[in-house]
């Protein structure tokens, strides 16, 4: 039997309804409108679309929000700069710097430099510390949307075995971190796997959620999962496909069709983890703007 969908946009719905009517909440409560500051230096049409749609985000939610274009050849200093005026900005409470960074700038001092309470993307070391030792802290947005996605959509990662394959620092490690915790939602026996496996196939055919975050085009094939597996797809690649009318469509890291046909659930890509990213952006920035998580 073909795998169900699970309907990113869907469940990315229901958390912007909740984020809104927080917001709504904390505006008539405390008179505080959630801001979010948004960072982009240099082009890269990846980057683009993910503006757009944080900028949507940010108005469906009744949210201030500016977005900052610097040039590609923008010394370091500049940047850090701007970090440091919207430290102290009160009307801002997130501040999201797009990675990757041009070569002239050093992405760690960018991450350590940013109030780790205005922290919405959970990259800056404060954050990671107390996420590995489960303190409360803003998490990484792609994480806890794989995470929320599970929940919600009936496959709760408890006392399952969940084999992460892509150990990237925003993905597959705050996200073994995540699943790890002795938490609802969370509970789960992680294996952390990557592209440099020995026999990648034996990992991924033990999972019983399997997630694809390693950013290969098409990679994990149906024979590499356990049949009625869940399976999400966290990549999102560009492949060239001449019947395209841009030349190229976007894939992710899982082989669809063959997936598909073994999977008991599996994410599309687009409409999987994607939506789910803002979303998450949101409820961070509107709990940034709530503040008290760091009062521990
Ligand atoms: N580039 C790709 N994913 C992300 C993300 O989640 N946050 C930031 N800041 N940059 C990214």
């Amino acid at each position: 039997m073909p795998a169900t969908l699970i309907d990113g946009k869907k469940i990315a719905a229901q958390i912007k309804q909740e984020v809104k009517a927080g917001t709504e909440k904390l505006k008539a409560d405390r008179r505080i409108t959630p801001g979010l500051a948004y960072i982009l230096v240099g082009e890269n049409p990846a980057s683009e679309a993910y503006v757009r749609m944080k900028g949507k985000g940010c108005e469906e939610m009744g949210f201030y929000s500016i977005t900052e274009r610097l040039p590609a050849n923008t010394p370091e200093s500049q940047l850090l700069e701007l970090i440091r005026r919207l430290n102290h900005d009160r009307l801002i409470h997130g501040i999201l710097v797009q990675l990757p960074l041009p070569e002239q700038i050093k992405e760690s001092r960018v991450l350590t430099t940013i109030d780790y309470r205005k922290d919405v993307d959970g990259f800056h070391p404060v954050n990671v510390g107390r996420l590995v030792t489960g303190q409360e802290c803003l998490r990484p947005c792609t994480p806890v949307g794989v995470q929320e996605l599970l929940v919600r959509s009936g496959n709760d990662p408890g006392g399952k075995h969940v084999v992460i394959v892509g150990r990237s620092n925003i993905v597959g490690k705050p996200l073994l971190n995540i699943l790890l915790q002795k938490q609802p939602g969370a509970n789960a026996v992680v294996t952390m796997a990557h592209t440099g496996a020995r026999d990648l196939s034996r990992l991924t055919k033990l999972a019983d959620i399997l997630i694809a975050a390693m950013g290969r085009a098409e990679s994990i094939k149906g024979d590499m999962i356990k049949p009625g597996a869940v399976v999400i797809d966290v990549g999102i690649n560009r492949v060239e496909d001449p019947t395209a009318k841009n030349g190229y469509r976007l894939t992710g890291d899982v082989h669809f069709p063959s997936v598909s046909q073994v999977a008991a659930a599996v994410t599309p890509v687009p409409g999987g983890v994607g939506p789910m990213t803002i979303a998450i952006l949101l409820r961070n920035t509107l709990r940034a703007a709530q503040g008290n998580i760091y009062s521990d």
